[in-house]
Formats: C-alpha cells, sequence, structure tokens
C-alpha cells in the first residue's frame, strides 16, 4: 500500500477536492483499491461520499484506541474500490487526548493502524486540516508521498516554508522514506497572476512542480453540492480531464 498525504497548511485550496478525486479516479478508472482517510474534523470528504456522522467511529478512534480494529471503522462507499476512514468534530477532542497521553507514542498511531491494512489496498489518500497538529504529523508519519495542491493568490506561498519544515523534520526523526512528490495547481484560470505564478513556482527547485494543473471550473462547486466526484458529474469538464491527466502524470513518475 502506498500512502499520500495531500497538505497544505492554507484553507480553501482544493486539498479536499484534490482527496476525494485523485482517490476515486484511483479506484474507477485504474482499477486500484483506495483507502481515503479523511484527517479533517470538517469531515468534507466524508460528506462527499455521504459518509459523514456521529454515529459510528471515526479517525479520532483510529487516535485513540489501543490495538484500534480498523475493519470496524473502515465504511464503504458506493465505488467499489473505494473505502473511507470518516472524521468529524471529535477529533478536536481525540486530538487533545492524544496530546496528554504520553504512555503510547503520540505520531505513529497512523502509521501502526494503517499498517493491519496495507496488504487490502494499493493505495491510501489522507485528507489533511489545513494545520500542522497532531493529526497532520501522524498523517506525515503514516506517508510515502506527499501532494501540494496551491491555489495561486497573493498569499498562495505563505505557510510553504513551515510545511517544508515539517517534512524535513519528519523525514529526519521518524520516516526516512518520506518523499514530497510534488505542488500543483489548483482552480487554474488563464491570467497572468495564474501563469506567473505557475512559472515562478517552476522556476524554484526546492519544491517539485506538477506539469499538470486543475482548471477552475464551476463544474467542481456543483459536483460538491450534489455530492458526486467530478468525473462522475461532468466527465467532459475541465477539471475532470485535468484531474485524469494528473493521476496518470502522478502513476508514470
Ligand atoms: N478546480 C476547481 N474549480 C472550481 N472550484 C474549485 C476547484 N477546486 C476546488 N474548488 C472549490 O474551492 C473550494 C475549496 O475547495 P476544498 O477542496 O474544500 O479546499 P480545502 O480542502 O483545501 O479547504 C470549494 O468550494 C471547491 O468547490
Ligand atoms: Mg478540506
Amino acid at each position: 500500500m502506498k500512502t499520500i498525504s495531500i497538505i497544505n497548511l492554507k484553507g480553501g485550496v482544493a486539498k479536499t477536492i484534490s482527496a476525494t478525486n485523485i482517490a476515486h479516479i484511483l479506484a474507477v478508472v485504474h482499477n486500484k483499491r483506495v483507502l481515503l482517510v479523511d484527517n479533517d474534523k470538517q469531515g468534507n470528504a466524508s460528506k462527499m461520499f455521504g459518509l459523514h456522522s456521529y454515529d459510528k467511529p471515526s479517525v479520532a478512534e483510529v487516535m485513540t484506541t489501543r490495538n484500534v480494529n480498523l475493519d470496524e471503522i473502515i465504511a464503504h462507499t458506493q465505488y467499489a474500490n473505494l473505502d473511507l476512514i470518516p472524521a468529524n468534530m471529535t477529533l478536536l477532542k481525540a486530538n487533545l487526548e492524544v496530546m496528554f497521553d504520553t504512555t503510547r507514542p503520540q505520531q505513529t498511531r497512523f502509521k501502526t493502524a494503517l499498517r493491519s491494512v496495507e496488504d487490502e489496498y494499493d493505495y491510501c489518500i489522507i485528507d489533511n486540516a489545513p494545520d500542522i497538529n497532531i493529526s497532520t504529523i501522524n498523517a506525515l508519519v503514516a506517508s510515502d508521498d506527499i501532494l501540494i495542491p496551491i491555489k495561486i493568490d497573493k498569499f498562495a506561498f505563505d505557510g510553504l516554508a513551515e510545511l517544508k519544515e515539517q517534512i524535513e523534520n519528519t523525514k529526519e526523526d521518524l520516516n526516512p522514506g518520506l518523499c514530497l512528490r510534488g505542488c500543483f495547481v489548483t482552480c487554474y484560470q488563464r491570467n497572468e497572476v495564474n501563469k506567473q505564478g505557475e512559472e515562478w513556482l517552476k522556476t524554484q527547485t526546492e519544491y517539485p512542480v506538477f506539469n499538470t494543473h486543475i482548471r477552475r471550473t464551476e463544474k467542481v462547486d456543483e459536483s460538491t453540492f450534489a455530492t458526486t466526484p467530478i468525473i462522475e458529474y461532468s466527465r467532459r469538464c475541465g477539471a475532470a480531464r485535468d484531474y485524469l491527466k494528473f493521476v496518470e502524470e502522478y502513476l508514470s513518475k
């Protein structure tokens, strides 16, 4: 199982849209067995698959339960190859609980839990919150690859240095195999700001950048209301085609 974290310290940059659609495309188009982990208390990835709930265990229990049984937490989506560990607001309290519980390792709980299903899935995609907290650190420790979605605006590159530092620290201390596979531009519009922002990103050497950007399309907003992955909602729209291409680029590298 290859584990990929979608992460950026900023909100509203299409982390969730990317995580859910990449997971869905890997499962449906590439026939991979995929586990999507919603690692944000907002639970938006869970909502996209109609699996947001307070009646069932969620990612909070993965953080707090000793010898957790993931089979009791993993929910099935309507897509045969795509399963989900949901999230809800209980993750807030779970994070505090983990911080105060020093009786066992705090940063390796995802890694340990995910090991129990590593033969059941080809890919695990983690949708993260715009934060560095014990949940995101657990995600970085459990991940092989990192993808950073970037929406070009005046503040687009804020927090990138801090994120990079956190990645480096995680690599040094807890997960030497961690790889920043690259940034990719989301919500791309044909204007000067986007062109220059993307060009700037490609000139600097510290962050690898994917060739494929994801175009801004109103269909994406509509697809969230329809709680339907973009290629199911509108296969021909720019963003659907770009996510298909992006996944191909990721797989070919
Ligand atoms: N390619 C796109 N075109 C148009 N709107 C988009 C696109 N990608 C994301 N959005 C919109 O941007 C908003 C933020 O996306 P989301 O994935 O929730 O961001 P994050 O998880 O980083 O906070 C949502 O309203 C979503 O519909
Ligand atoms: Mg999100």
